[in-house]
């Protein structure tokens, strides 16, 4: 899709965002890079501000005359119902309405894995699957998922929902071999969803090209995204001896791992 109007990062002085800013002005030229922690400085082709997505009126200002938005702001853990009350589900209702009423979009909204976290290690997911969120976090992504149901539905915003796995610059950690993204692939993943010539509602997972990969993009032909990076490349670094950890633990059973084995109670 062809959009000469500047291009709204949410999450600009978060790690993704960090590494997304350079490469995201040069696939779009001008970006407009947000945060509630300061992003400056500001690149060459950038304008940088601070702005707290709970805030409707400073939200609206930084969305009005943007074209592509990508939605990566919010609390990106576990934590208090509060924090993730007004970070994302307020603050991502507020980029969704703002967007609505200028006429800006289509968005790419952050969504996480943890929205499917109680799904387990054996189970094969689609696009379509129902959602089973491990922790409020993975609860405010799936309602950052319907809300943009219901904005393309309603009011015709197109979306791209990614259900990111770890984005990382390396897989660490035996679950990585399965939900890792790595940047490089991130970044093809946003730009095939611009790319895409409608884009509707879509739901995608933000993985790499994994062979132990949980999850499958075939339900959304629309948008192709060819991940190029594989995490089995690190297996025999990770796990020179096999998968030795204890299947039946929480973190492991189940696919959103340690978010999953936070508070869990054993029954
Ligand atoms: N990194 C991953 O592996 C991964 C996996 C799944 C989903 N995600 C999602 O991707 C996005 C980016 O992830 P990240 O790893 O860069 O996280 P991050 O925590 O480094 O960045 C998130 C940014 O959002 C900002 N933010 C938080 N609350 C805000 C508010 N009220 N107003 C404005 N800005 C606010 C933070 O200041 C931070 O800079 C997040 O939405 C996260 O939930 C990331």
């Amino acid at each position: 899709m062809r959009d000469s109007r500047p291009t709204l990062l949410t999450g600009a002085a978060g790690v993704l965002g960090r590494w997304l800013r350079p490469r995201l002005i040069e696939a779009y030229g001008s970006v407009r890079s947000s945060d509630v922690v300061d992003p400056a400085p500001a690149l060459p082709g950038e304008e940088t501000s601070v702005v707290d997505l709970a805030d409707f009126d400073a939200v609206e200002g930084i969305v009005k005359g943007a074209g592509r938005i990508i939605h990566f702001g919010g609390i990106s853990y576990e934590t208090s119902f509060d924090r993730i009350l007004s970070s994302n589900i307020l603050g991502t209702y507020n980029v969704f309405e703002a967007a609505r009423r200028h006429g800006a979009g289509p968005i790419v909204y952050a969504s996480s894995n943890h929205a499917i976290g109680f799904y387990t290690r054996d189970d094969r997911l689609d696009v379509r699957v129902p959602k089973r969120p491990d922790s409020l976090y993975g609860v405010s992504k799936a309602f950052g998922e319907d809300l943009a149901s219901l904005f393309f539905d309603k009011y015709g915003v197109e979306s791209a929902c990614l259900r990111i796995g770890t984005a990382r610059p390396d897989p660490i950690d035996p679950r990585h071999l399965s939900t890792w993204h790595s940047y490089d692939d991130l970044l093809r993943l946003i730009e095939a969803c611009f790319a895409a010539p409608h884009l509707g509602c879509t739901v995608l997972y933000g993985v790499s090209n994994n062979d132990r990969s949980w999850w499958s993009n075939e339900g959304a032909p629309h948008v192709d995204y060819r991940p190029q990076d594989n995490a089995e490349d690190f297996a025999a670094t990770l796990i020179p001896d096999g998968d030795t950890r204890d299947m039946a633990a929480p973190e492991v059973k189940y696919q959103g791992g340690p978010f999953v084995s936070d508070g869990y109670v054993k029954r």
